[in-house]
């Protein structure tokens, strides 16, 4: 099974102050000498976080799976084709959203996919994969597509408590081993963190790639907060002014 980490929330992050750091083409790079497998990004039609000139950075500089996410525009899959990734993930997008809110509806999007989204693909390298919610129509509309992958969304099952978390287990258990039956590749993501993920691993079969993005950076400032401290104070040491002091507080 494989690791894609999605940078989305570095550039959120850099965004915020408008400087050119923390640089996602950096984190990518750091994620994949780490051992990840791939590196996902997101790019919004509204543009919070990774922006144009990132994904074509990050083409540049991933050497494993590039998975580009977005929305089925007609803005979206005219620079997917100019970027040729790997993967491409659809997934609705709402402006109001502050994250993706939940798998694609196949019933009300199979013709337009048929028709518009899937041929843009062909004759690409571009594997397609859809974000759909662990519903057996869902699924069965992608097989009939002949779509290759699905990536499931977790998120109900990252939120859920007690006994409904049992049943989101089960609902993805059953998506996974129908869609491995009808032979799409099946990925999984969304909420999932080290609380929620040991559980899910251990029970979901014919799992692929796990895509983790939020939590994974959330984690990676903890887990480096202490020593980035640590780093300051020992410069502030080494580099103290060596002149006359300021009025002592002894
Ligand atoms: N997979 C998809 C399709 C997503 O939209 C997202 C969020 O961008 C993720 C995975 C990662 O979710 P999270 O950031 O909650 O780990």
């Amino acid at each position: 099974m494989q690791l894609y980490v999605n940078i989305d929330h570095v550039a959120t992050l850099r965004n915020a102050r408008g400087e050119g750091y923390p640089d996602p083409i950096q984190a990518a790079r750091v994620c994949e000498e780490a051992g990840a497998h791939g590196i996902v990004f997101h790019l919004r039609g509204d543009r919070r976080h990774i922006q144009d000139p990132d994904v074509f950075r990050l083409k540049d500089v991933v050497t494993g799976v590039l998975d580009f996410e977005m929305a089925a525009t007609d803005e979206m899959i005219r620079i997917c084709r100019e970027v040729d990734p790997h993967l491409v993930t659809f997934v609705p997008e709402n402006r109001q959203e502050l994250t993706t809110e939940g798998g694609l509806d196949m019933t009300r999007l199979e013709i337009i996919y048929s028709e518009k989204v899937l041929p843009a693909f062909e004759g690409t390298r571009t594997q397609v994969s859809l974000f759909l919610d662990p519903e057996p129509t869902h699924i069965d509309i992608a097989a009939r597509l002949g779509v290759p992958v699905i990536e499931l969304h977790t998120g109900r099952y990252a939120n859920a408590r007690g006994e409904a978390r049992n049943v989101e287990l089960q609902r993805l258990t059953e998506a996974a081993i129908q869609a491995h039956q009808l032979g799409i590749t099946v990925n999984a993501g969304h909420g999932l963190n080290l609380q929620n993920l040991p559980e899910f691993l251990e029970t979901v079969p014919h799992l692929n790639d796990i895509s983790i993005g939020h939590a994974l950076i959330s984690d990676a400032l903890f887990q480096g907060l202490s020593s980035t401290v640590k780093t300051y104070l020992n410069c502030m040491d080494d580099h103290t002014h060596q002149g006359e002091s300021g009025p002592s507080t002894a």
